[in-house]
C-alpha cells in the first residue's frame, strides 16, 4: 500500500464512523439519506448562474455542479478532505512551467486527457476506418526539424553516449503510408514523431542529449509512403516527484507508459491525427500508467534482414478523416 499524504492520512481520521462512505451511491442530492443535507443546495448554486453567461458554459455548468455536489454527498466529505485535495490542485499549478504541466499529469492519470481525447475524436470523426487518436502527452515540441524521407531521427550516436549499446539493438526502420479514409494515398501529408531515448527520457527532460533528439517530420512522397530510422520504444515512467506523483503513490499505483511512439500526421483537407503506437511485447501495453492504449494502436516489431542501419522494422499505415 503506497503511502498517504500526511494531511489526508489525517483527515481521513479525524472523521466519525457515522459519516465514512459505505461505498453506496446515494444518487442524485444524496436521496437514500433524505434530509441529511439541503436538498434544495444544488439547485441554488446552478441557479445563480446569470442570463449572459458564455453560452457553453452555462449548459454544460449545472452538470458539473450536480456531479460535485453528489460526490461530496455521497463520501460524506470533510472540509479537511476538501482542503487537502485543493493543496494538491495549488501544488500542481505551482510546479508548473513552460517546461512541465502538473495540471494537466494530474488529469492524465486521472484518465480526464484519454477520455476527453476520445471524446473529442468520435464527435469529429467522418469515417470509422480512420486511425485511432492518441492523447498529445506534455514533451510534444512544434518545431522539430524537417527531415529527407528514409532519414533518421537518432541524432549523434556514439560509442561515447551510454545507452550505445542498447540503441544498437532496439535501432527501427519504420515506414509506411498516409492514406485518406477512401483508401487514397496522399502526398506531401506531414509525418511528426518523437519518442524517449533509450534511458526513458525525453531530449528535454535530458541535459546530456543534443537538441531535438530524436524528433523530426516527415513529408509522404506521391504515393503517400513515408520512411525513417528510430528505436524501438522503451517503457518509460511519467514524472513522479510532484504531486500528481503524491497522488499515484497513496493509490499504490505505479507511473509506467509502456513503449511507445508519438505522432502526429497532418495533411490538406484532413483533420490532423494525434496519436501513438505502442510496442506489443512492452510489459506495460495493458497497464498503462495514462490509459492510453487502444487496441489498434498495438504493433509488432519484426526484426530486419539485411540492413545495417537497423535490427527491427515496423510497418504502418495511418488513415486521416477528411474536414
Ligand atoms: C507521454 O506519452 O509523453 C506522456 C503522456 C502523459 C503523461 C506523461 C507523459
Ligand atoms: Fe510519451
Amino acid at each position: 500500500m503506497g503511502q498517504m499524504i500526511p494531511d489526508l492520512a489525517a483527515a481521513s481520521r479525524a472523521v466519525p464512523a457515522k459519516f465514512k462512505s459505505n461505498g453506496i451511491s446515494n444518487g442524485i442530492n444524496g436521496a437514500s439519506k433524505k434530509c441529511q443535507y439541503d436538498p434544495t443546495f444544488t439547485q441554488k448554486v446552478i441557479a445563480a448562474t446569470g442570463p449572459n453567461a458564455h453560452p457553453r458554459l452555462a449548459q454544460i455548468f449545472p452538470s458539473l455542479v450536480r456531479h460535485l455536489h453528489d460526490f461530496a454527498r455521497e463520501v460524506n466529505l470533510t472540509v479537511a478532505e476538501w482542503s487537502a485535495a485543493v493543496d494538491l490542485l495549488n501544488d500542481c499549478g505551482r510546479m508548473s512551467d513552460d517546461r512541465r504541466n502538473e495540471t494537466q499529469l494530474l488529469c492524465d492519470i486521472l484518465g480526464l486527457e484519454s477520455l476527453v481525447d476520445e471524446i473529442t475524436s468520435k464527435q469529429l470523426a467522418t469515417s470509422t476506418t480512420q486511425t485511432p487518436s492518441a492523447i498529445l502527452g506534455p514533451f510534444y515540441r512544434s518545431d522539430a526539424p524537417f527531415l529527407p524521407n528514409g532519414s533518421s531521427i537518432v541524432q549523434d550516436l556514439s560509442p561515447a553516449v551510454p545507452w550505445y549499446e542498447q540503441a544498437q539493438a532496439d535501432s527501427a526502420f519504420l515506414s509506411g503510408r498516409v492514406l485518406s479514409t477512401d483508401g487514397k494515398p496522399i502526398e506531401n501529408a506531414v509525418v511528426d514523431v518523437w519518442h524517449t531515448a533509450p534511458n526513458g527520457l525525453y531530449e528535454q527532460q535530458d541535459s546530456d542529449q543534443p537538441e531535438m533528439n530524436f524528433r523530426g517530420r516527415f513529408r509522404t512522397d506521391q504515393q503517400g509512403r513515408y520512411a525513417l530510422y528510430a528505436l524501438r520504444p522503451v517503457p518509460y515512467p511519467i514524472p513522479d516527484d510532484g504531486p500528481a506523483g503524491r497522488l499515484l503513490k497513496m493509490l499504490d499505483r505505479h507511473p509506467n507508459r509502456p513503449g511507445h511512439i508519438h505522432f502526429i500526421v497532418s495533411a490538406d483537407d484532413h483533420r490532423p491525427l494525434t496519436t501513438q503506437l505502442y510496442d506489443s511485447r512492452d510489459q506495460w501495453v495493458d497497464n498503462d500508467a495514462v490509459f492510453a492504449v487502444k487496441d489498434e494502436l498495438v504493433v509488432k516489431f519484426e526484426p530486419r534482414e539485411g540492413d545495417p542501419e537497423a535490427r527491427w522494422e515496423l510497418s504502418y499505415d495511418f488513415v486521416l478523416g477528411r474536414c
